[in-house]
């Protein structure tokens, strides 16, 4: 787990504030009839034109600037002209925005007009999962503490996390070191260091946690066919307490 510099971090924290700001942007384009390949183009020219990269077009091949997954769609859902939302889905945005070679990462699972009530709990259960694992997020505590207050709460509620999938450090790449998963012993993973920036993401299935691969390669879903919510922030460790860089006009 590396530290940043205070230069490195003022950095994040821009990447941070254009990807909410685009999140903020296509919250009310998330509609009835748009496809998400129209969402992913909104949300690619304002990026764009806020002066930030979309990171995840070209990663690894990926071939879009953000991963858009519907209902039971766990993650990295290629946006598509034939993925048209309709009322009573739930839809989830994951982007990752570079700013002068620093990145942030950050997902929300939002309703499509009036969803169930089962739908509501499952995005509301995984939002709240996010804030009871980063209670534990301290400097010299083990970073399974997260893990394990994550697993802890959504299978309270009766939900599953996904294993396979896990959270991560972010910086200069999308992916740094260590693996955050959703699920553990308090006492696993490395001890939690002050300048850390770390992308915590619990991805929470309704039903069982088993996921398989689309066709396309990318796009994860749930076994059982049930639906997934998935709710991610970047986050800095500070000495005395943490700094979500990634709030926006949701939260
Ligand atoms: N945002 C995802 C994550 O949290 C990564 C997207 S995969 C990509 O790890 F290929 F689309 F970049
Ligand atoms: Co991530």
């Amino acid at each position: 787990m590396n530290r940043k510099l205070p230069e490195e971090i003022e950095l994040m924290r821009k990447a941070g504030k254009i990807l909410i700001d685009a999140m903020c942007y296509a919250k009310p384009f998330i509609k009835p009839g748009i496809s998400t390949y129209e969402l992913d183009k909104l949300i690619e020219k304002f990026i764009i034109d806020c002066g930030g990269s979309p990171s995840c077009l070209g990663y690894e091949g990926y071939p879009a600037c953000s991963c858009i997954s519907v209902n039971e769609m766990v993650v990295h859902g290629i946006p598509s002209k034939d993925i048209i939302l309709k009322e009573g889905d739930i839809v989830s945005i994951d982007l990752v925005v570079g700013y002068k070679g620093f990145n942030a990462d950050a997902t929300r699972t939002f309703p499509v007009g009036i969803i169930s009530e089962e739908k509501r709990r499952l995005v509301e259960v995984t939002r709240q999962s996010f804030y009871e694992g980063i209670k534990h997020l301290k400097v010299g505590q083990k970073i399974g503490k997260v893990s394990h207050a994550i697993q802890q709460f959504v299978e309270k509620n009766g939900y599953s996390v996904v294993r396979e999938l896990c959270g991560h450090g972010i910086g200069k790449k999308m992916h740094e070191q260590p693996n955050i998963p959703n699920y553990g012993r308090e006492g696993d993973g490395p001890v939690v260091v002050e300048g850390a920036t770390l992308a915590i993401e619990p991805m929470v299935n309704m039903g069982r946690k088993e996921i398989g691969m689309m066709k396309d390669g990318w796009g994860i879903v749930t076994r059982d066919g049930l639906p997934a919510a998935h709710y991610e922030n970047t986050v800095l460790v500070k000495a005395d307490g943490i700094e979500i860089l990634t709030l926006g006009c949701d939260d």
